[in-house]
């Protein structure tokens, strides 16, 4: 370590950046966690990828909860408290709503308060009658629901506990459903996607419930299409996270010097992100020197796809029981709705 480089004086969230990022590029497959692709730029990429045509999950995905929304709102029951977990697509979030049967709570739970806030802002301004309470917290740790009544009040004026539920004096709830779109328990490696769903059991509890979203195997082709796309919208994502080094850790990648690089790893399942160095090349971040040989990689994502018995599998070692799954016609993405049994 460089003694004129004092990372004490990074703000709190770059030091937490600046560790992973250290301790990422010092191991022999070089690797940066995926969580660091969503700043303001890279959510905006992201939402572009979604609106991509070989990005199939998210148009896929909405119209099964446009189809299937009456279905899946027999199966929920009235008066339920729905969690979203991370604050993703409105749009999905607004389809679940107007078909459930006058849900009694709508607890978004994001780790990014100010897009937490002003999505559940818009949310509440459109459905009055909904009880609408974000929550800035990580989704991945467990949340509490405590008994007790759920107190009257506004919406959360950004002071915000980093506690859970019971910290902003949630009554214990009936009915309470979880939501996870999107695939996003595709970048969670096996053991971390159990450990998640075992704490979204908890908190939905005996009797609760989860939809979610879930990719499916398919073809190589049409998967690498999705990660690899024409415009080089998903290239563009992914070099953002060097960018992003450059910006707020004061690195000197030279972005041009690496390419982005998707591909279909059959045996684990997934899709693997990489960054390639295009040569022999000492990038320096921090007062640290990192050295990359030409074609050496940078392992920025997973995406694992299941087989629907494969995701079933998974969410039974968390305490989950398939209720039903929606499908599309060409076999694309998987809906389930899965119980926690009483
Ligand atoms: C957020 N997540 C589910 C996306 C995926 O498909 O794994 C992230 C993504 N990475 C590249 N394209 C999209």
């Amino acid at each position: 370590m460089d003694a004129h480089v004092d990372q004490s004086k990074l703000p709190e969230d770059a030091r937490a950046f600046c560790d992973d990022v250290l301790s990422g590029l010092s191991q022999p497959q070089k690797e940066l966690p995926c969580k660091y692709f969503y700043d303001e730029r890279g959510s905006k990429l992201f939402d572009a990828i979604c609106r991509l045509d070989e990005y199939y999950p998210t148009r896929t995905e909405t119209a099964l909860l446009d189809t299937y929304g009456d279905e899946i709102a027999g199966l929920i029951g009235p008066a339920a408290c729905l969690i979203e977990y991370g604050c993703g697509s409105l749009v999905k979030t607004r389809l679940l709503i107007d078909a459930l049967d006058r849900p009694s709570l709508f607890v978004p739970i994001d780790i990014s308060e100010e897009h937490l806030l002003r999505s559940a802002q818009e949310l509440a301004e459109d459905y009055q009658d909904l009880d609408v309470r974000p929550l800035v917290a990580d989704f991945t740790q467990a949340l509490d629901l405590p008994d007790g009544d759920l107190p009257d009040g506004d919406l959360p004026d950004g002071d915000l506990p980093d506690g859970g539920l019971e910290d902003e004096g949630f009554g214990k709830k009936e009915n309470c459903v979880g939501f996870f779109p999107g695939s996003t328990i595709g970048n969670f490696d096996h053991e971390a996607a159990v450990a998640f769903l075992r704490t979204v059991s908890e908190t939905v509890g005996s009797g609760g419930g989860l939809l979610i979203g879930v990719d499916l195997k398919k073809d190589t082709e049409t998967l690498i299409r999705a990660y690899d796309d024409a415009e080089g919208v998903t290239a563009a994502f992914n070099l953002n996270v060097i960018e992003r080094i450059n910006r707020e850790l004061d690195g000197n990648f030279d972005v041009s010097a690496f390419s982005h690089q998707a591909q279909y790893n059959a045996e684990a399942g997934r899709i693997e992100i990489h960054l390639v160095s295009q040569k022999a090349q000492t990038v320096h971040i921090q007062g640290r020197d990192f050295n990359f040989s030409e074609g050496e990689t940078i392992h920025t994502e997973n995406s694992y796809k299941y087989h629907i018995k494969e995701f079933e599998a998974l969410a039974a070692k968390a305490g989950f029981s398939p209720v039903k799954t929606w499908v599309d016609e060409n076999g694309l993405f998987s809906l389930h709705y899965l119980t926690v049994a009483e």
